[in-house]
């Protein structure tokens, strides 16, 4: 089964054959290719002027320092960002100051903005988080109250449109705007970054820092080689031509993602805020983990188990530990972008995707909680065993337990994975007449057990199971585990498996075991006399029952 990342380019034949052409032609680096892309972006974001660099990090980077600010003054970004957005202060000598974000549209609160100027800021870097546009009229508004300036750091957001319909990157609400075309974007040129603006001066002034500070062979500031070539040019001019068409689909998908999860209480959709046309570049989660039954580190190992990809965007930035070493930033510092990294996860979303691959990702989403609800019982736990495994069982039943415990091959992982691969889809084909699990106490082993001689016709089974030898000695601790288990099966037997009804065969000389089934329930329904070799003494063999 092919696998499906958080996110993903969609590279066709015509996208290659632009390329092609590029190399076949007398340009490679900056050339006709790069002017064209400039253009075009123009045209489509409604831009006055526009400079395409080597990246988003270069067009960050570059964007500030055209704005020539100077050192040891402040700028200010949102914590739930990708490093390059603070980064690039630190580059042109500004301290990056965060201010939190809004809890519904996880982007930065311009009223917490507000909180944070001083008489040193000079910059506010908002960032158009996921695709979704910020509150950037307010934002713009506070900044041009005191003179400073604006950079929309819009690489989520190609393709978004502003409250007022227009399209991000054309400026009305910020001094400049940056773009990035990394192959996860919603387009990508290979590499690639764009700077727009409607000031001509600092236009002028990024034609320069672009290119060394040089003007024809006089350097007058210090600039960079940021070039973007003509090579990856040619492939964003393709790539922005199918733009709009990228956006429509991925928003369809979201459309799909949002109607099968609005009613799944541990999971929250994005918002998009009334007005908006947000191009979704990521389509991220909240998760609420406790009630999920797991942590996001399990969900996110079960779900690469099924060839899906997650990621997290982001780990708030001042929690890096560059940032609390060099700027003394501290955990708590920013508590809703704390809270929502806590609950975030970006799931698969590109527009290549196809109605199938979301269904299953819905799918696998939605079966995480399933696996859960028998998995968690305040340690105990059961995770199905493999065929191969059986070996092991009886090993162990001949009490060589040692053995048993250093050859286990099994880990929970495994056996999570084998109950949803092997043993749900065989159901439909060939059913099988027994189901074993592992017994696991806080992830130890402790036992086996299962349900064996399965009439899948009258949806009974047998429960079978073995302790630890060593554990039965003591009473209580016999009791608690015997009723654990006994409790986990029920779930599994009664809530998974639908059985309408569940037995044990016993014999008379357990009478702990016997009183412990009817303490969980199960009542006395035949005796068979003296049906069973004990210890050279025949003895009776009891039939307890349980009806769902
Ligand atoms: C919000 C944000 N800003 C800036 C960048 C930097 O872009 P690039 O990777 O093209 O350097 C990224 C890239 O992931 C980003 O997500």
């Amino acid at each position: 089964m092919k696998f499906l990342p958080y996110g993903k380019q969609w590279i066709d034949d015509d996208d290659i054959q632009a390329v092609v052409e590029t190399m076949r032609s007398a340009f490679l680096t900056q050339g006709p290719k790069v002017k064209e892309f400039e253009e075009r972006i123009c045209k489509y974001t409604g831009a006055k002027y526009c400079i395409a660099v080597a990246n988003g990090t270069a067009a960050l980077h570059i964007a500030i320092a055209s704005l020539q600010i100077g050192k040891h003054n402040e700028g200010i970004t949102s914590p739930n960002t990708f490093m390059a957005s603070s980064n690039c202060m630190i580059y042109n000598g500004i301290k990056p100051i965060f201010a939190d974000i809004d809890s519904k549209t996880y982007c930065v609160d311009p009223e917490k903005i507000k909180e944070k100027i001083t008489e040193n800021t000079r910059l506010i870097i908002p960032v158009h988080f996921a695709g979704q546009p910020c509150e950037i009229e307010s934002i713009f508004k506070i900044a041009k109250e005191i003179n400073i300036f604006v950079i929309e750091d819009a690489a989520h957001a190609i393709g978004s449109k502003y409250e007022d319909g227009s399209r991000v990157g054309n400026c009305k609400y910020s001094d400049l705007t940056i773009f990035s075309f990394h192959p996860v974007k919603t387009i990508t040129a290979g590499e690639g970054g764009v700077i727009t603006t409607g000031n001509k001066e600092l236009y002028e002034r990024l034609l320069l820092l672009r290119n060394h500070g040089i003007t024809k062979s006089e350097m007058r500031i210090l600039g960079y080689n940021y070039r973007l070539s003509d090579i990856h040019a040619s492939l964003g001019i393709s790539q922005l031509k199918k733009l709009d068409k990228f956006v429509e689909r991925r928003r369809e998908l979201v459309k799909k993602y949002n109607e099968a999860f609005i009613n799944i209480d541990w999971l929250a959709t994005p918002y998009e805020k009334p007005g908006v046309y947000s191009a979704f570049h990521l389509y991220v989660l909240m998760i609420d983990f406790d009630k999920a039954g797991k942590s996001r580190r399990q969900v996110m190992e079960e779900l690469k188990l099924k060839n899906i990809g997650t990621q997290v965007h982001y780990i708030p930035v001042h929690t890096q530990p560059y940032y609390q070493e060099n700027f003394g930033y501290r955990q708590g510092d920013f508590p809703i972008a704390e809270k929502y990294y806590q609950h975030a996860l970006s799931i698969p979303l590109y527009p290549r995707m196809v109605n199938d691959d979301v269904d299953y990702v819905i799918k696998s989403m939605v079966e995480l909680k399933d696996e859960t609800d028998f998995n968690k019982h305040s340690g105990y736990s059961i995770i199905p065993i493999r065929e191969i495994d059986m070996e092991l069982i009886r090993q162990w039943r001949n009490e060589q337990i040692e053995i048993l415990r250093q050859k286990t091959p099994i880990t929970a992982h495994e056996q999570r994975r084998y109950f949803k691969e092997f043993i749900k889809p065989s159901f439909n084909e060939k059913k099988p007449d027994q189901i074993l699990f592992s017994y696991l106490l806080n992830k130890g082993l402790i036992g086996y057990g299962g349900l064996t001689n399965i009439d899948w016709e009258s949806k009974r089974a047998e429960i079978s199971f073995i302790l630890d030898p060593k554990r039965t000695r003591n009473k209580n601790l016999y009791r608690k585990e015997f009723s654990s288990f006994f409790k986990l099966i029920k779930q599994v037997a009664f809530n998974h498996l639908s059985f309408h009804k569940l037995y044990v065969e016993t014999f008379d000389i357990r009478s702990l075991q016997v009183s412990f089934l009817e303490e969980s329930g199960f009542v006395l329904e035949g005796r068979l006399k003296d049906h069973v070799l004990i210890n050279k003494t025949y003895h009776d063999s009891l039939i307890h029952g349980l009806i769902k």
